[in-house]
């Protein structure tokens, strides 16, 4: 077997206690392993944290968005506002919940929407807009809010990114309209899979809390137990979008270990920039002005193919010949053939977007890498750039 030295490094790994183990082990044999009693110990959690009315925990952020956007009964024609610098999801449930994505390109110095081309997208049918917190760095939300309050639409944060993002004091989730954070094992914290909507909307919360379980009324998700009743009623056409009590049991031990692991995802990222400032092959990622706290949950500066000698693909296959991982989150959304096919979007469109699209590589950061791994990988980006 490879020593530590030799070891793969990938570019992410979750950080999962005795704990949270013990508790998934006691899940199991309580008896009582699908949606229960630690979910809605899990939910109580997460609206604590978040400090928002409602929080409903799902199978993944993808489950989400889904309810979240079908929620607005979007009829064809309807338009939803969205960025191109995401994963496929955020595109992908627009589409299956009705609406048609419209794009505005990223901000010249971030990989967040440019807030600034929002208003020109909207047109009659506009009927939300879904910001995307990319690597857990706050989207510039007050103005953003202030054009969709005064135009009457909906906001669905994508914060897939962002559980623990904090903008001008306030944590994503804890103001606004409607959030979506995901636990799945790279995200901040886990659930195995798993994901919850976050929304100060009464309705919302009622529909969704139907709408992830088959469109049940009660809490049907009990009526096996003593407490419960076999009866239920079907009162919508319900998903199968429900959280397990064995996910909830991760949860339950993650979320209290969020702050620590932000603060060093934090270090790490610091560290990074610290050590990479003067490196010509990189750009590295631009803070916003506005004051925020970023969640780093991803470390992804664009690589100079000229300064490096090298593309993006080849330095991640380099660097993997060095037992090093690193990742691609992600390329420009509208540059894959299906967006490009049913709505004709093109490259040139969003040349930002396409710039990162290009150049963006995620380095190793998760909470337990050491300074050791770090100072690793920043050996072996060396090593790589000397013999390009
Ligand atoms: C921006 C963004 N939105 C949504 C998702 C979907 O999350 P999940 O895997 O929990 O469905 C992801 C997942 O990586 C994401 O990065």
């Amino acid at each position: 077997m490879a020593d530590s030295e030799e070891a793969f490094l990938p570019f992410s790994r979750p950080t999962l206690s005795e704990e949270a183990i013990a508790e998934v082990v006691a899940c199991l044999r309580s008896g009582w392993i699908t949606t229960g009693p630690r979910v809605k110990q899990f939910e109580e959690a997460l609206r604590s944290y978040v400090g928002a009315p409602y929080a409903l925990a799902l199978s993944s952020a993808t489950a989400g968005l889904h309810l979240a956007l079908a929620a607005l009964g979007l009829m064809p024609g309807d338009e939803v506002i969205t960025s191109p610098m995401t994963f496929a999801a955020t595109l992908n449930t627009i589409v299956i919940a009705g609406g048609r994505p419209v794009l505005v390109d990223v901000e010249a110095d971030g990989y967040n929407i440019d807030v600034a081309q929002v208003e020109a997208a909207i047109t009659p049918r506009t009927r939300a807009i879904v910001p995307v917190h990319f690597a857990g760095v706050p989207v510039d939300l007050d103005p953003l809010y202030k054009l969709t309050r005064e135009r009457n639409l909906r906001v669905i944060e994508d914060a897939a990114h962002a559980i623990g993002a904090v903008y001008k004091g306030r944590r994503i989730g804890s103001f606004g309209d409607t959030q979506v954070f995901s636990f799945h094992p790279n995200k901040n914290i886990t659930t195995g899979e798993g994901g919850a909507v976050i929304t100060t909307d009464e309705r919302l919360a009622a529909d969704i809390a139907l709408t992830r379980f088959h469109g049940m009324d009660r809490e049907a998700w009990n009526r096996f137990g003593k407490q419960g009743s076999a009866h239920y009623e079907i009162v919508a056409p319900g998903f199968k979008y429900n959280m397990m009590d064995m996910q909830a049991a991760l949860g339950l031990h993650q979320l209290p270990a969020l702050e620590d692991f932000i603060a060093r995802r934090t270090m790490l990222a610091e560290r990074y920039k610290e050590r990479l400032a003067d490196w010509p092959q990189w750009q590295l990622p631009a803070a916003p002005r506005y004051d925020h706290r970023p969640a780093w949950h991803l470390f992804a500066p664009l690589i100079d193919p000229e300064a490096a000698g090298m593309d993006r693909d080849r330095f991640m296959a380099e660097m993997k010949a060095r037992n090093i991982g690193t990742a691609i989150h992600y390329r420009a959304a509208h540059l894959y053939p299906y967006y490009q096919d049913r709505y004709g979007y093109r490259a040139g469109d969003f040349p930002r977007a396409e710039r990162i699209s290009e150049r963006i590589v995620s380095l190793p950061l998760f909470p337990a890498m050491t300074d050791a791994d770090q100072d690793r990988v920043i050996a072996a980006m060396a090593d790589v750039f000397a013999k390009a």
